[in-house]
């Protein structure tokens, strides 16, 4: 292993920081190894490895035979799938994808739905395991089809070492789960909205080193939410991370983002509302690196993609921002400093510390605030009442702005009528930090 400063001080710090920003131990409760004692493989239950078989029925057997105890294996190979999977219940077992799925049917819904389990693993021993949602089928007629993978209800798990590519709609969606970590993972998708990376809700979940390609949520969190750990993402030409929408009664609290590299996307992190009601508080984004994107730091508590909900608006309070550095796509058109807050309920006990970003276009850029209270950027201090949108020119750039670029940045986004190649799973996602588990098959 290679030293340096970086791995160095990682080594020190994060597992506490860790510790503390999560609530308890998150993933499995039992090993692989122990999963394997009864190994359930697809092709003794009538899997077929043929791009054009159903795995579907196989999948559901193999579960059936393995949930209370087991590995469903997918052998490495290709495998057709037409009818989806709802895998319910059980404990104690694995999915073992080593092998490739590619999407046959057509129905809506999720190809693969996990549900009310855990102690539960996905993973690829290969590193080469992938769900292929040819996607672009759909979206060249301008029509979205299934879901890739959802998990519901899901405690004490891990999802790691796969693929998900050109889903015809979101990629991987984790609803009310908890204890989970989610690692060493990319996701590809088209170059267009309505097709998510990760979209998480629940409690005590860690997704660190992940790769999102697509045009919308990188890595995003939604409420009801606590005490995530979202760190060491690349959204390699995306819509970004963000939290929301958010609507009634909305409920998230400490989540930490950092170290998160953004290329070519909407957003650098969004927080949008648009009404509603509930808060959103004592939550950290730290480390941000960012080029060429649309918008950088931006809460918009008036998101006109959202129809308006019921409330006053959601209260964002004792949020921090601190290391964020890169070059936006125009800050005089979209300010790196956005920060637009309900006039129901403005922002409080917002802070910007070392924010230097500058302009890729033009020589100057602008800090625009509304409604918030703080410190740093336009940021008013000292009250909590409504006010008007108020501006800050910037002339120069900020000292220290300089970024790394990370080696092979998207040159665009990937075409919406052309299928999407299955690529490797990357080694770093964020400027020289080393990811915090090897790869299974590197
Ligand atoms: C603000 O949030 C941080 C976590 O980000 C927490 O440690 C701190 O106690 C909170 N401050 C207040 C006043 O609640
Ligand atoms: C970003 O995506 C492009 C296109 O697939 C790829 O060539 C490049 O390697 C990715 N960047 C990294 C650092 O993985």
């Amino acid at each position: 292993m290679k030293f340096n400063l970086y791995s160095l001080v990682a080594a020190i710090l994060l597992p506490s920081f860790a510790a503390a920003q999560l609530s308890g131990s998150v993933g499995p409760l039992t090993t692989r190894a122990s999963k394997r004692s009864k190994v359930c493989n697809v092709l003794n239950y009538g899997g077929v490895a043929s791009k054009t078989s159903d795995i579907g029925p196989p999948l559901a057997s193999a579960f059936a035979a393995c949930k209370t105890g087991g590995t469903v294996y997918v052998p490495p190979g290709d495998y057709g799938m037409s009818t989806w999977v709802t895998l319910d219940g059980g404990s104690a077992w694995a999915l073992q994808l080593d092998g490739i799925i590619y999407r046959v049917g057509t129905a809506g819904g999720n190809m693969i739905l996990v549900e009310s389990t855990t102690d539960f693993e996905l993973y690829s021993s290969t590193s080469k395991g992938a769900i292929q949602g040819y996607g672009y089928t759909f979206h060249a007629a301008g029509t979205y089809g299934p879901r890739l993978l959802r998990l519901q209800s899901v405690t004490d798990f891990s999802v790691h070492d796969i693929a998900l590519v050109d889903s015809p709609a979101f990629h991987f969606t984790m609803d009310t789960c908890t204890n989970g970590e989610v690692y060493n993972m990319i996701i590809r998708g088209g170059n267009e909205g309505g097709l998510d990376g990760i979209d998480v809700w629940g409690t005590n979940i860690w997704v660190h080193d992940v790769e999102v390609t697509n045009k919308d949520e990188c890595v995003t969190v939604k409420s009801p939410a606590s005490h995530m750990l979202i760190e060491d993402i690349y959204c390699n030409w995306s819509g970004g991370c963000a939290i929301g929408s958010l609507g009634a009664d909305t409920a998230i609290s400490n989540i930490v983002y950092e170290n998160v590299y953004t290329w070519e996307s909407n957003q650098m992190f969004m927080i949008k509302s648009n009404g509603g009601s509930g808060s959103v508080n004592n939550c950290q984004f730290n480390n941000f690196i960012g080029h060429s994107n649309a918008y950088s730091l931006d809460i918009n508590g008036y998101w006109s993609d959202e129809s308006p909900a019921a409330g006053n608006g959601v209260l964002f309070e004792n949020l921090s921002f601190n290391n964020w550095k890169g070059t936006c796509a125009d800050g005089a058109t979209r300010g790196p400093i956005n920060v637009v807050c309900p006039s129901g309920a403005p922002c409080v006990d917002i802070t910007i510390s070392n924010f230097a970003m500058w302009t890729e276009t033009g020589s100057y850029e602008y800090y625009k605030c509304e409604n918030a209270w703080g410190s740093g950027g336009c940021l008013k201090s000292g009250g909590s009442s409504s006010y008007a949108i108020v501006t800050q020119t910037v002339t120069s750039a900020p000292s220290g702005y300089s970024a790394p670029t990370m080696p092979s940045d998207l040159a665009s986004g990937f075409a919406l009528t052309a299928s999407i190649p299955i690529p490797a799973i990357p080694t770093t996602f964020y400027p020289g930090a080393t990811p915090a588990s090897t790869l299974l098959g590197g």
